[in-house]
């Protein structure tokens, strides 16, 4: 096995470190811990991602500079990881001089190759500011849905993507000013001449079938030219040879993971090519969330291509995280960040509650916190913990803390674990954290099981001797299951390892024929959880969210200039599939039949005892109806929808339900199978009570 780089995503230096992002920290830290504990040399690497403008304005409403900003977050997400016991190699700064000399390295190389283009365009901008205006900075009216005060690129009330250009009454986000438009010059990436470079790496299956299938679908749909160059002023590197431009942050952010690599080899001694060259014996693998797939599997490979270092191994895609069902959300206080998870919870649960739910897809993941303490306490605590600590006080209080011999081959427990590690072991490998605690859960049970059947507390009055030699067994089982542990809960098995006279569990220690120096009866290894202590987390969290303001939701700086992030275009091919069958033929007349008019929402919400049904209150000019519509699923937060436009069917009879009368129809929309249901959502332009034909 090559010696390994494992990467989480560079967290941005505005905003706190929240449970989303420790779903990925943990994902990296068991999987550099276990290929650690194999022996398999790896260095876990991150950085904080400093560039660009959400990070400027942060700091401007602060009153502070950038470079402020970046050396308290760094420090305060520095702190947070370590209470996680995330235990990076290097956790550096994308703010840095290698940083700026790596980036001007593979621009150049870029450059030179003839990859980078020069084209005008015409954007906003502000005079009173003397700046070109970014999606961020600039707010206007939502072209959909009416929304005042949105953003340049996205309108949080109903969630539309858009062009600034679209937004209705454009003002820069600061003064205020109506923005004007200005001619610049910005630099581009043709990215379509990797097409056939990126179609091969992605065949050697560097990321998981599901993210192939994107790429296949973006590669299809022709790779737009990628804007890498932003104008000043702008938080970041300026380029080389275009002054006045400064590189996109999407740009520096990934060469972040070589230069972190290499300000930790350059303090060892080491030259950072023997690890990111292109012929370097290493492994590289990114663990990235998948919202930003499309920035690591296209620019990035192609940007490491060209300037002759070494291609990720593995991109490994994991799902967002929910909590209770539902996006994290500071209105509902389920916005929990890692800081005040520590003031109530041990890292040990939320790190072995996230290996039980992760599974190796890209599926989100779902913090339910009935569930939690539930796995937490019969998973972790009721299984392998107890065995753990009613053997070793056992051997502590009746063995003198010595272990006897056994024969393995006689005990078929041995025989079950030694297989079933493997199992484990195999599983870390391939990210399947779910998969790997559920074998130690189901081992656990069984090693607990033969404890309670050999039952040495009464055997030892009549055979001393037989006791003491379950006793071992049950040990040995106990020592090699919290050594498949010991990457997801690492201060528990430091705990466990204390206890039997060790600094640190090893493979080797789960070996039977393995004896342990002295066993002590622990203190508690790890309590069980107390559902109090979750409910008191839960109102910290709402608390803190109250007095503080988090800027974390305009954290992402937006994506649409130059086309990353697009929604893939429909293969040609595949034309018609997934679809119902077209109708029967009607007559105009019939069709005239069906008054649709324009419908304002203007109350939404969940139908107490119906898990498919909204209840909406639908102003359709002459006045506002009741209709019951079955869109529940594609909005698990109705809320979003008042304000917006619907089309109803305004002369349908009325029906009497179960939970009232409906009054109308809404159009919606859905593939065949149901996939894709959404309501139809005219253009805000649209009055209520107005025909549509
Ligand atoms: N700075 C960029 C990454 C640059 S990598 C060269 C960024 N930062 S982020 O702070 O927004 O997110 C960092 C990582 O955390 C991403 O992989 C993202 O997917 C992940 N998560 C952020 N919120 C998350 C959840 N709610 N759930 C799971 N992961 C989440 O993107
Ligand atoms: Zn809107």
């Amino acid at each position: 096995m090559p010696r390994s780089i494992i990467t989480a995503a560079l967290p941005y230096a505005n905003g706190s470190i929240h449970l989303g992002h420790m779903v990925e920290h943990v994902m990296c830290d068991v999987f550099a811990r276990a290929r650690r504990l194999r022996g398999h040399e790896t260095i876990f690497i991150c950085a904080e991602d400093t560039h660009g403008t959400p990070i400027e304005m942060s700091a401007l409403r602060e009153g502070i500079t950038p470079e402020a900003l970046v050396a308290r977050s760094h420090e305060e997400h520095a702190r947070d990881f370590a209470g996680f016991n995330i235990r990076y190699d290097n956790y550096y700064t994308t703010n840095s001089d290698e940083n700026r000399e790596l980036a001007h390295f593979i621009y150049t190389r870029l450059r030179d190759a003839g990859h980078v283009t020069r084209k005008a365009s015409q954007q906003m901008y502000s005079e009173p500011l003397g700046r070109f205006l970014n999606d961020r900075l600039i707010k206007g009216t939502c072209p959909r849905c009416g929304a005042e005060d949105q953003y340049g690129d996205v309108c949080e009330k109903c969630g539309a993507t858009y062009e600034p250009t679209e937004l209705i009454d454009p003002r820069d986000a600061i003064t205020g000013a109506t923005p004007v438009m200005r001619e610049t010059e910005h630099l581009y990436v043709g990215l379509s001449a990797f097409t056939d470079f990126l179609r091969e790496w992605m065949a050697e299956g560097v990321p998981q079938e599901a993210v192939r299938n994107f790429m296949h679908t973006w590669l299809e749909g022709g790779l737009e030219d990628w804007c890498i160059s932003r104008d000043a002023p702008y938080f970041g590197f300026e380029i080389p040879d275009a002054p006045g431009k400064y590189f996109y942050v999407w740009l520096d952010a990934p060469i972040g993971y070589i230069a972190s690599t290499r300000h930790w080899a350059e303090q060892r001694g080491e030259d950072w090519r023997t690890w990111w060259g292109e012929d370097a014996d290493t492994e590289i693998v990114h663990v990235i969330g998948k919202d930003i797939v499309y920035f690591h599997t296209l620019f990035w490979p192609a940007m490491l291509r060209t300037a002759g270092l070494r291609l990720p191994s593995r991109v490994h895609v994991h799902g967002m995280l929910t909590v209770d069902g539902k996006k994290m959300s500071k209105s509902r206080g389920t916005f929990i960040r890692a800081s005040t998870w520590l003031r109530h919870l041990d890292a040990d649960y939320l790190r072995f509650y996230y290996a039980a739910k992760l599974g190796d897809g890209v599926e989100d993941i779902d913090l339910s916190f009935e569930d939690f303490v539930a796995r937490v306490n019969a998973d972790l605590i009721n299984n392998v913990v107890n065995l753990c600590s009613r053997v070793t006080k056992f051997l502590a209080s009746r063995f003198e803390g010595r272990v006897a011999a056994f024969d393995p081959a006689e005990v078929p427990l041995c025989g079950s674990l030694a297989a079933g590690l493997e199992e484990v072991r195999e599983a870390y490998e391939r990210f399947d954290l779910r998969g790997a605690m559920r074998r130690v859960a189901a081992l656990g049970g069984e090693a607990n099981l033969f404890f309670q059947e050999a039952a040495p507390w009464a055997s030892i009055r009549e055979d001393a001797e037989r006791a003491h030699r379950d006793c071992s067994i049950a040990l040995h089982a106990a020592t090699a299951l919290m050594t498949a542990l010991a990457p997801v809960v690492p201060a528990l098995a430091g705990r466990y390892a204390a206890a039997l006279g060790v600094e640190e569990l090893s493979w080797a220690m789960a070996e039977p024929t393995w004896q342990p120096p002295q066993v002590t009866g622990p203190e508690t290894l790890l309590e069980r959880l107390d559902p109090k202590r979750v409910k008191a987390l839960l109102e910290d969290a709402r608390e803190e969210l109250m007095t503080t303001e988090e800027k974390q939701d305009g954290a992402v700086e937006s994506t649409s200039a130059g086309g990353e992030g697009t929604a893939p275009a429909e293969a040609e091919a595949d034309r018609g599939a997934g679809l119902a069958k077209l109708g029967e033929e009607i007559a105009f007349d019939d069709f005239a039949k069906v008054d649709l008019r324009i419908g304002v929402v203007k109350e939404a919400g969940f139908v107490e005892g119906a898990n498919k049904l909204l209840q909406l209150t639908v102003d359709i000019g002459h006045r506002d109806i009741n209709v019951f519509a079955g869109v529940r699923k594609a909005y698990p937060e109705p809320e979003v929808l008042v304000g917006r436009r619907v089309v109803v069917v305004a002369n349908l009879a009325p029906r009497k339900m179960r939970f009232g009368v409906s009054e109308g129809m809404l159009l919606a929309t859905s593939a065949e199978d149901g996939a894709g249901l959404q309501l139809v959502h005219p253009d805000a332009a649209a009055k209520a009570g107005w025909t549509v034909r």
